[in-house]
Formats: structure tokens, sequence, C-alpha cells
């Protein structure tokens, strides 16, 4: 029995990544899945990557009303309705130091990371609602519970959005609307590659190893591994837990060294 057999899912930055991952992992789970993002191209990729009648996309930006406004009513109009909200877009902004990182790279960071994440259930969670309930997956990072240095933006991002999952599944809990937040650990990804071009431009890959032994589990998780956090969180097999953080980090955030 596939796990999310008839479910409509919203997922969004479902460009690349974990996002694309997680739309693969649930169209093969039976669902009906929108993938959002700004840029076509790499919608375009994981349509293809994908290639199943199952999946569509909205070019969007997750930080604009009016663009969230629209990604949610195609996911109505070609899909009847919406169950799952995986909020995964997210941007990691510079790593600066507090003296040197400036206000406009901040406003960024936060318009995408909360603004963006808190938009997009403002406006899914009516569609929820007609559902008779559903799941809300917020994305959230190590470093919404611990801090990184010289990464104030999109640490603070990331705390907030685990404040938002908390708070939201009050809001959703009377409407059996779950919210959760997921908190991925170091990724092999573009994302996690990006990072260590910015960090150690040349020794990308002596900064990788370092990063890696600091893992207790001595390895970087997969996108894959995460998606299937998110299914955790979209099923049914979830059906009691609401207001949760999710570590999925190899117990990165478990110890002291
Ligand atoms: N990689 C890691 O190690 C790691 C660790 C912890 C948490 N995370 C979080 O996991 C999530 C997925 O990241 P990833 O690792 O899969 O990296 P990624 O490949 O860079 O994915 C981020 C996605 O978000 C989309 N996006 C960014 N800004 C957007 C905006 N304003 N509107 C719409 N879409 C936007 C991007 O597509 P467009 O550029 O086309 O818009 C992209 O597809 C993010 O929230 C990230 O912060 C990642």
């Amino acid at each position: 029995m596939k796990k999310l057999e008839n479910k409509v899912a919203i997922v969004t930055g479902g460009g690349s990544g974990i996002g694309a991952a997680t739309a693969k992992l649930f169209v093969a789970q039976g669902a009906k899945v929108l993938i959002v993002g700004r840029s076509e191209e790499k919608l375009r990729k994981t349509m293809q990557d994908v290639n199943h009648e199952n999946l569509s996309y909205t070019v969007a930006d997750v930080s604009k009303v009016e663009d969230t406004q629209r990604y949610v009513r195609h996911a109505v109009e070609r899909y009847g309705g919406i169950d799952v909200l995986v909020s995964n877009a997210g941007t990691e902004g510079p790593y600066k130091h507090i003296l040197e990182h400036t206000v406009e790279d901040f406003d960024n960071v936060v318009a995408t990371n909360v603004r963006g994440a808190w938009l997009s259930v403002k406006y899914a969670f009516p569609e929820l609602q007609k559902r008779g309930g559903g799941s809300v997956i917020l994305t959230s990072s190590i470093v919404g519970v611990a801090g990184f240095p010289a990464h104030s933006a999109y640490t603070t991002s990331k705390h907030a959005v685990v404040g938002m999952a908390r708070a939201l599944a009050h809001d959703g809990a009377p409407f059996h609307i779950r919210v959760n937040a997921v908190c991925p650990g170091v990724i092999d990804n573009d994302m996690m590659a990006s990072t260590h071009r910015l960090l150690a431009p040349g020794a990308e890959e002596q900064l990788k190893s370092t990063l890696a032994a600091r893992v207790p589990m001595k390895r970087y998780g997969t996108n894959e591994e995460i998606a299937k956090m998110y299914l955790f969180l979209a099923s049914d097999d979830s059906s009691y837990s609401t207001g949760g953080v999710y570590l999925s980090d190899g117990g990165i955030t478990a110890g002291l060294l």
C-alpha cells in the first residue's frame, strides 16, 4: 500500500536537492505533486527526472504574496485540493561576521526562509482545512537548534522556522492539521557544495572531510534520507505528531565534540 495514495502535495524548492528527491518519493508513493521554485529550468529538470503525469510545476517566488496565492491556486485547480505542504525552499545567504553582514543580505534570507514559509502555510491552510486536515512540514536545519559562526541571518531564519512550527501546531490542531519542522544536518548536495566553496575556496574536499568527521555517523546525509523523513511526517505514520522538531543529522547536534 502506497503511503500517499490519493493525496495532493505541494513541495516548494522542488527544482533541486532535497525538494526534488521529495517530489520523486512522494509521486512514487501515490501523491499528486506540485513543485515550486523561481527557476523554470530547474523545475523542468525535476519533471524530466521523475517523468510522471502526477507531477507538475509552478514558477513562483515563495517570498511574494501573489506568487504564493498563485501556486496554491494551481494545486487546487490541477488536483482538486491540498493535503500536504512541504515548505522546503530556502537560501543560505552569505557566511559573514556581523561586522561585514549587510542588512540587504539579512532581509533576503529572512524573506525566503521565514516569510516564504509563513506565507505558504497562510495560503495553503484554508485548503487543508477543506480536506478535513493534513500535514505541513517546514524545513529548518541543524542551525535551527544550534548556532554556526558567521552565519547569523540563516541561523536566525532557521530558528524562526522551529518557532513557527510550534506556534502553527496550535493553530492547526483544531482542524486536524499537523505542523512539524525538519532539521537536516550536512547533506551531500549543491547547497553544501556552495557552502564549501564559500568557506574554503580551493580546499572544498578538505572542509567536507573535516565536517564529516564531526558527525557521529562520520558522513554527510543524502537528499533521499531527508525525503524519507518528509514522507514519514506527510503520511499517517506520524498521525499523533505535531509541533515536533525532527532532526535528521547523523547525530551532529547530539554531542559536544
Ligand atoms: N543542504 C543542506 O545541507 C541543508 C541543511 C539543512 C537545511 N537545509 C534546507 O533544506 C532546504 C532545501 O535545500 P537543499 O539542500 O535542497 O538546497 P537547494 O538545492 O539550494 O534547494 C533550495 C531550493 O529552494 C528554491 N528557492 C530558493 N529561494 C526561493 C524563493 N525565493 N522562491 C522559490 N523557491 C526558492 C531553489 O530554487 P530556485 O533557485 O529555482 O528558486 C531551490 O530549488 C532549504 O530550506 C535548506 O535551507 C539544507
